[in-house]
C-alpha cells in the first residue's frame, strides 16, 4: 500500500534542543513502565548528542525549573495521578512557557476520560461502541438491560486495563458491581466488541502502520491477553484498503480528541462486519523495547533513536513563532 512519509528533520544539530529533562517515573500505577520508557528515551538522546538529563516525577521537575535548569521537557510519564498524562503538567509547563513533547492541556485532560473522549467521537460521527455512564452508585443491571450482554465495564479515567471487567452473563455483572464499588469513581459500561484487537500510533501529521494484538491459541481470548505471555503482534496489522481505513480512522480520532504531537489509538475490529470501533487515546504511550508504538515506527523505517527525535523536534517553535 501507499504511505505518507514523514517531512524532513526540522534540525541535525542537538544544540538546538538547549537543555531537556526526561520527565519519567512520576507516582501512578505505571512508574515501572514509565522508568523503562524514560531510561530508553534518555538513551537514545543522548546518543544523538541531545544534552538529556532524567528527571524522576512532576516535584523533581517543579525543582529543577525554579532554578532555570531546563529548556524543555520530553514527557515520558504514563498515566494519571502524578503521572504526565492528564494535563495538569501539561498546564503547569504552559505557565511557564516550558515547551513539552506531545499533547496540551485540552488533548491530554480529554483523554484521560474515556467517557468524554467517546462523546466528542460520537458528535463528531466517528464510530466508538454504545455506552453507558456509571456515576459512583449507579445501577449496573439497569445499564446491562439498557446495552444487552456481553458487556464491558471499565474506570473512565485509569490506564492499563485496571478495574476492566468483561460481563458475559448476570453472573459476572455482581463481580463487576464489586469492582465499581471498590474502584469508587466514574465507570462506563460498553457493549463488548468481538473480534481484533489493534493500535495505531500516531506521529505528527502521520498514522504508523497499525498493530494487531493477537492472543495465542486464538483470535479472541481475552485470558491470553493478559495472563500469557505469548501473545504475537502483527504489523501491519491489516492489509491493502483495510489498513488504510484503519490509519486514516485512527488520525481522525486523535485530532478530533484535540491530541497532537504523538500517542497511540486503540481500535476494534469486529469479526462479523470488520467494522472498526474506537476504544481510546494514549497521549504518552510505553517507549520501553516490549512496546508497541516503536514497533510501528520501525516498520515504518524510523528507528528509535530518529523517533525520540522526532518527537522532541515537535517541542521547537513553527517558523521562529510561538512554541506548539
Ligand atoms: N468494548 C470493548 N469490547 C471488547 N474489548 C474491550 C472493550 N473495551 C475494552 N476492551 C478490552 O480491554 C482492553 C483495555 O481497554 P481500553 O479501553 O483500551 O482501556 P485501557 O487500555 O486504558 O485500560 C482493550 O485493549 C481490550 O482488550
Ligand atoms: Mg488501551
Amino acid at each position: 500500500m501507499t504511505t505518507t512519509l514523514l517531512p524532513a528533520l526540522r534540525t541535525t544539530d542537538p544544540a538546538v534542543f538547549g537543555r531537556v529533562a526526561v520527565l519519567m517515573g512520576g507516582t501512578s500505577s505505571e512508574r515501572a513502565v514509565s522508568l523503562d520508557s524514560g531510561r530508553n528515551v534518555l538513551a537514545a538522546l543522548q546518543s544523538r548528542g541531545v544534552d538529556a538529563h532524567a528527571v524522576d516525577g512532576i516535584p523533581a521537575l517543579v525543582d529543577a525549573l525554579v532554578h532555570g535548569m531546563f529548556d524543555r521537557v520530553f514527557n515520558i510519564l504514563h498515566g494519571n495521578k502524578g503521572g504526565g498524562e492528564d494535563g495538569v503538567l501539561q498546564g503547569f509547563l504552559a505557565a511557564f512557557e516550558i515547551p513539552c513533547t506531545g499533547s496540551g492541556v485540552l488533548g491530554s485532560a480529554l483523554t484521560m476520560d474515556k467517557i468524554r473522549t467517546k462523546q466528542v467521537w460520537l458528535s463528531a460521527g466517528l464510530p466508538t461502541p454504545r455506552f453507558v455512564r456509571l456515576p459512583p452508585g449507579a445501577d449496573l443491571r439497569a445499564a446491562a438491560q439498557a446495552l444487552g450482554l456481553p458487556v464491558f465495564v471499565k474506570p473512565s479515567c485509569e490506564g492499563s486495563s485496571v478495574g476492566a471487567v468483561r460481563v458475559e452473563n448476570e453472573a459476572a455483572l455482581e463481580e463487576a458491581e464489586r469492582v465499581a464499588r471498590e474502584y469508587g469513581g466514574e465507570m462506563l459500561m460498553e457493549a463488548l466488541v468481538v473480534g481484533d484487537e489493534l493500535t495505531v500510533g500516531i506521529l505528527g501529521d502521520v498514522a504508523l502502520p497499525s498493530i494487531r494484538i493477537v492472543p495465542k491459541g486464538g483470535w479472541y481470548d481475552y485470558q491470553a491477553k493478559y495472563v500469557a505471555e505469548d501473545t504475537q503482534y502483527l504489523c501491519p496489522g491489516l492489509q491493502g484498503e483495510q489498513e488504510h481505513a484503519i490509519r486514516a480512522l485512527a488520525l481522525a480520532a486523535f485530532r478530533a480528541a484535540a491530541a497532537t504531537g504523538w500517542g497511540r489509538v486503540d481500535v476494534m475490529r469486529e469479526i462479523d462486519s470488520d467494522k472498526l470501533w474506537l476504544l481510546e487515546v494514549n497521549t504518552a504511550p510505553g517507549m520501553t523495547s516490549h512496546s508497541l508504538f516503536p514497533k510501528a515506527a520501525r516498520e515504518f523505517g524510523v528507528a528509535f533513536e530518529d523517533l525520540c527525535w522526532r518527537i522532541l523536534e515537535q517541542t521547537l517553535p513553527i517558523d521562529g513563532g510561538a512554541t506548539p
